[in-house]
């Protein structure tokens, strides 16, 4: 090859290699597998994310690839629809809706009611200068439904109706303003609101943690309420929130038993498996928390032996999944990849790997567990 020649060759090269990386996160899905597929005749598959993070490139294309459902991460919650008294701003949700529609994936409405305080727009607790009544808490609460309800109807069929509620502490209820004005009413009432405005809706109760012993007890006791009161309730979220090597496998199968028995249907609404783990954030009265805030172990990559763990606990969390399908109607996990994921920045900022999906958004080896898994139970 003559020099010149050499020389065209290797800026050829160049280009070529410039152009794939630039493109990088768009490539078009090649893989003939998806956890949809893998999944089919089990479960649905779902994740939870935002507007903005389906239209970064390639994302959109990956979700639909993958997932049946997508839940909004945060443009459904009361405090961004109604932060204002008497004002509604649609907007996000709006825009969150269309896309997902637009893209054929089915739509989460998460959630109508949070019972916790700071995630309660402050107004709905007041009356000018008094705590509201409870008369008034459930007519603001009712009323909330309706416009989200109302607005999405037909469009939505998965609703998460209440968020959290269960104490982590010692009493069995969150504390918070719904509860010592309403006690379990509200609850009661948001069920039954929910239903009337949608009488074909699939109506979820979701929690964190709820399947280890200690919070479960507290959680049989609410569905134990509600179905004395036969309050419309079909499904129980359990989040999934987990840690590397704290994956409560019995715990979920004996919960899950039980919710069985219940005759209520199980949605597994939030998983990941966090790999710089959280747990110590919380010990001691936050003792750790200075030394933490710069804990940042896989700030250039995560190692091959971190990553295979993970995905052996991804395929035996999704043993439990499979083996319980026939009460499982719907598993999501939270957010798209390990580059979206909130476990980057809460509790505190750090380079997180927590989903099936890599930066760039590349299956990683717990992709191929999860689908290698269900592909055993597949029907
Ligand atoms: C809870 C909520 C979700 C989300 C996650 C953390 O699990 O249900 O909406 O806020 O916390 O991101």
């Amino acid at each position: 090859m003559t020099l010149l020649k050499a020389h065209f060759f290797a800026t050829f090269v160049a280009i070529l290699l410039l152009l794939s990386s630039c493109t990088k996160a768009e490539d078009p899905i090649s893989r003939t597998t998806s956890l949809k597929d893998a999944a089919k005749g089990l479960f649905s598959i779902g994740v939870g994310t935002s507007a903005n993070a389906m239209s970064t490139p390639g994302a959109m294309d990956l979700l639909k690839h993958e997932f049946d459902f997508v839940t909004p991460e945060n443009c459904m919650k009361p405090v961004a629809i109604q932060n204002k008294d008497g004002l509604c701003d649609f907007r996000e949700a709006d825009k969150f809706m269309k896309l997902a529609e637009k893209n054929g994936v089915q739509i989460v409405g998460h959630c109508l009611v949070w019972a916790k305080d700071d995630r309660t727009p402050p107004w709905f607790y007041q009356n000018g200068d008094a705590k509201a009544s409870k008369e008034l808490l459930i007519a603001r609460m009712k009323s909330h439904l309706a416009g989200v309800q109302g607005r999405y109807h037909g469009r939505i069929n998965h609703w998460d109706v209440v968020n959290e509620f269960l104490s982590d502490g010692e009493g069995t209820w969150r504390e918070s303003g719904w509860f010592s004005t309403c006690e379990l009413d509200f609850i009661i009432e948001a069920f039954k609101t929910a239903r009337e405005l949608d009488p074909d809706g699939f109506l979820i109760y979701n929690d964190y943690r709820a399947e280890r012993k200690g919070k479960r007890e507290k959680l049989f006791k609410l569905i134990e309420h509600l179905q004395a009161n036969e309050v419309p309730i079909d499904a129980i979220g359990l989040q999934g929130h987990y840690e590397l090597d704290d994956v409560p496998y019995e715990d979920l199968e004996f919960t899950i038993g039980k919710i069985r028995e219940y005759g209520l249907k199980v949605v597994i609404s939030e998983v990941d498996i966090d790999v710089v783990k959280r747990g110590r954030w919380y010990q001691d009265d936050g003792a750790y928390r200075e030394e933490l805030k710069t804990y940042d172990p896989y700030k250039d990559g995560c190692s091959e032996e971190i990553l295979k763990q993970q995905a052996d606990q991804y395929a035996k969390l999704f043993e439990v999944y499979a083996r319980n399908a026939d009460v499982i109607e719907r598993v999501s996990f939270w957010n798209l990849h390990d580059g979206q994921s909130w476990l980057n920045y809460f509790p505190w900022k750090r380079e997180n790997h927590p989903l099936l999906f890599d930066r760039d958004l590349k299956p990683k080896p717990a992709y191929t567990a999860v689908i290698e898994t269900l592909k055993k139970y597949r029907k």
